[in-house]
């Protein structure tokens, strides 16, 4: 089956057509078409992302990633236009102004593709920017006759790190996903394909919202990973004594919790009132590094240790980190766990894109919904609950 996937949960645009031959988790994939567009330069003038101001960028390119992607996949088309009524489009994109008309002019213009199916991250995400995307998916799925797959951003993460260019690694049972992003960070039990359990979440920040928290206190710009991933290198390069220590957050906990907004906390503290060097930003950057890392991998090996884990699988945009990579990778090749496999995702499927929500729309292609039952859709924003995901 050929599906679009669309991703618009933060701050990418992203849409792929993507052929999957088999059934999950056995298939093939072959992704034809990929087009992402990334808001990061307009958000980082706002030092951080704006959902109003990431709705109003993704109705400005979801048509033209929309058309980048068709047209990359080169797929024939089926230019025979069955009626539409342009209002019903037109409705149900009035939140949306000027979406309706640049779907429906594309819809003139490229007809039918042989496409069987949209999937769509209906969250978690920012709302206003998921309904761009989900509104969209309604739109082509009336306008394609085609079924709607809503698909969760999380599940597109742990999919992307075990997905190999062409199909899905086979994974040991019990698998754990060590779940870290802007809005995220979990530890997600797996027994088997498709069955997961939240064992451990962070009670205040996000790994990926601290990273980006700190560098704005180190005066570096959005998007703070990078940054400080960047500068923390630096400073083992330049070996750089401590700045300042910090602390190891819920080490001790007795559970597999996370909490980043004391760390947080201990580097504006550490800064206050001072003028720092250049040096002395790469120091602390990397005092930072290492105190996240030394925290996630803690709780990595306590459920390792506990569950009896054979797969470690690392997902979402803060497995871009090539510290919290290469600790993780070491923990496959040591003594104390030297049959630990260990999926790590392509640092392009690392952070948020929408090969991941083609892969996660595969999975769940049974529950596809038709055009008409696709209306009822919603987004569900970064806190809810997710059906899921069992704590
Ligand atoms: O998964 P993602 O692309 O978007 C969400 O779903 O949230 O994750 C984005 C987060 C941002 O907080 C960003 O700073 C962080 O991932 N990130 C990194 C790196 N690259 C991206 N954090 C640390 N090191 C990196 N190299
Ligand atoms: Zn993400």
């Amino acid at each position: 089956m050929r599906l679009l996937s669309i991703e618009t949960s933060c701050d990418e645009t992203a849409i792929s057509v993507v052929e999957a031959t088999g059934d999950f988790p056995h298939a093939t994939y072959r992704v034809l078409g990929n087009a992402l567009f990334s808001q990061i330069d307009i958000q980082r003038e706002f030092g951080g992302v704006f959902p109003t101001v990431a709705k109003r960028e993704h109705i400005a390119t979801i048509v033209p990633i929309l058309e980048k992607a068709i047209r990359e996949a080169n797929l024939s088309r089926n230019s025979t236009l069955t009626a539409i009524d342009e209002s019903v489009i037109e409705s149900l994109l009035a939140r949306e102004p000027g979406l309706a008309s640049d779907l429906l002019t594309f819809h003139r213009e490229h007809g039918i593709p042989p496409i069987e199916a949209i999937a769509v991250t209906s969250g978690p995400g920012l709302e206003p920017a998921l309904w761009v995307g989900i509104n969209t998916a309604k739109a082509l799925a009336l306008m394609w006759n085609v079924p709607v797959i809503p698909v969760d951003h999380m599940e597109g993460h742990i999919l992307a790190s075990i997905f190999n260019g062409s199909g899905l690694a086979p994974l040991s049972f019990p698998a754990v996903a060590l779940l870290v992003s802007g809005a995220h960070t979990e530890l997600v039990l797996m027994n088997e394909w498709g069955q997961y359990e939240l064992i451990g979440r962070t009670r205040d920040d996000a790994v990926g919202e601290a990273f980006d928290k700190v560098a704005r206190l180190l005066g570096l710009p959005y998007p703070g990973g990078p940054e400080i991933s960047r500068r923390a290198s630096e400073a083992r390069a330049a070996s750089l004594p401590v700045y300042t220590p910090l602390p190891r957050p819920m080490l001790h906990s007795g559970d597999l919790d996370f909490s980043f907004s004391g760390l947080k906390t201990a580097v504006r503290y550490a800064i206050a009132e001072k003028t720092l060097a250049h040096e002395d930003v790469s120091a602390l950057a990397r005092d930072f590094e290492d105190a996240v890392v030394d925290v996630l991998i803690a709780k990595l090996v306590k459920t390792v240790e506990i569950y009896g884990v054979q797969s470690v699988i690392l997902g979402g945009g803060v497995a871009a980190n090539k510290r919290l990579r290469e600790s993780i990778s070491a923990l496959g090749t040591t003594l104390a766990f030297p049959d630990l496999h260990v999926h790590l995702p392509s640092v392009a499927l690392s952070t948020d894109n929408s090969v991941m929500i083609a892969l996660a729309g595969h999975a769940h292609k049974s529950t596809a919904l038709s055009p008409e039952a696709a209306l009822s859709l919603k987004a569900y924003g970064n806190k809810s609950p997710r059906e899921w995901l069992p704590q």
